[in-house]
């Protein structure tokens, strides 16, 4: 255990975690997306502690988090035409690009790949505190690995407190989910992550593909784009099971499936009508589910659910985004209904 040192975001408070990145610790920080667990991304030992913080198997590679769109330059040894019009249109923001990498940027931080994934993020938090680190900062979502990703300052002090030199309170994240991840083949582009920004607005860049991870759990012997795909994600303890159909047919479904320990994610109080189970609510919207699941995941932990009958996002838009979280957290457990 080491001490933790809380700070707010205010200028003098950035310093401190600044002159803390520069000695090669890690700091917890905001981001629109999720929390990030960050370090100088340049400095081998200090990526390495990331891991160690968050318990994370070391082949799987990390984002390198920059605060100017030059930056792409110093860590890629090669920027396609594609990819800096991407850069134009969505940076900063929620999207993450999958570039070769530089020489600079070491194997620990590429998880040994000879890429590395680079986002800008909008979070004037974070930028600010790249900035005044004049380096660029290596950060994975700031939960233990295994956890759902933090969106909310409480949800970083459980996961983190003890396991890190310092985490910024930058109150709720405002987009819920992490960013889209995406490669680049020839003038096409590959979504490996689903996000905020979504297939139909890159298609406005480029042809856009939506990579066969996002949506199916992959065979043993399947090529992995991103490692990340392969690993189990954003595991609530219930038993999660992905109920797709209107509300209705939910509603029939769960009232013949219902027990005691039984609870329901909806996205209104209307989903859960004359069934008797608690229920939490994730909005009407995309953008709306996007920003509540993981602390919606947290809440079912935290109510002691044991079994979770889920209703389908949309499999569309911000929509994909939320799918693909959730399918994983059933361990791609669905129904038809
Ligand atoms: O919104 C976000 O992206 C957040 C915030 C903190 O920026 N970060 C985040 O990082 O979600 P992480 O490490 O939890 O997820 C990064 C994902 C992983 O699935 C990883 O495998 C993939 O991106 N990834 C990173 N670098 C890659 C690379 N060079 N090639 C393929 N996939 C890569
Ligand atoms: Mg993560």
């Amino acid at each position: 255990m080491i001490k933790t040192q809380i700070l707010s975001a205010d200028s003098a408070s950035l310093d401190k975690a600044a002159q803390l990145l520069s000695c090669g610790e890690v700091v917890a920080i905001p981001t629109e997306t999720v929390y990030g667990l960050a370090a100088n991304a340049l400095d081998e030992a200090a990526v390495k502690r990331i891991f160690e913080a968050k318990g994370r198997p070391s082949d799987n590679p990390l984002i390198v988090h920059i605060a100017e769109r030059d930056q792409l330059f110093e860590l890629a040894s090669e920027v396609p035409q594609t990819a800096l019009r991407c850069a134009e249109r969505f940076m900063p923001g929620p999207l993450t690009m999958i570039l070769p990498k530089a020489d600079c940027v070491p194997d620990v931080t590429s998880g040994g790949l000879d890429t590395v994934g680079i986002r800008m993020p909008s979070h004037p938090t974070a930028r600010e505190l790249i900035r005044r680190c004049g380096f660029a900062l290596a950060a994975p979502s700031a939960n233990l690995s295994g956890s759902p990703s933090p969106t909310s300052f409480r949800h970083v002090r459980a996961d983190m407190e003890g396991r890190v030199a310092a985490m910024i309170d930058g109150g709720d994240c405002s987009v819920g989910v992490e960013s889209t991840v995406i490669s680049f083949e020839g003038e096409t582009i590959r979504i490996l992550r689903p996000g905020f920004i979504c297939a139909e607005e890159l298609s406005e860049i480029a042809k856009t593909v939506i990579d066969k991870g996002v949506l199916e759990q992959l065979s043993a012997d399947a090529v992995v784009r991103s490692p990340g795909m392969k690993y189990k994600h954003y595991a609530p303890r219930a038993d999660v099971t992905v109920v797709e159909g209107d509300a209705e047919a939910f509603r029939s479904y769960v009232s013949k499936n219902l027990d005691s320990k039984t609870m329901l994610l909806v996205f209104g109080k209307e989903d859960a009508k004359g069934l008797d189970a608690d229920f939490v609510e994730l909005g009407e919207s995309a953008e709306q589910q996007a920003q509540n699941l993981f602390t919606a995941l947290r809440t079912l932990d935290d109510m002691g659910a044991e079994k979770v009958y889920a209703r389908c996002p949309e499999k569309s838009g911000v929509g994909l985004a939320v799918y693909n979280r959730l399918i994983r957290a059933a361990g791609f457990k669905a129904v038809k209904v």
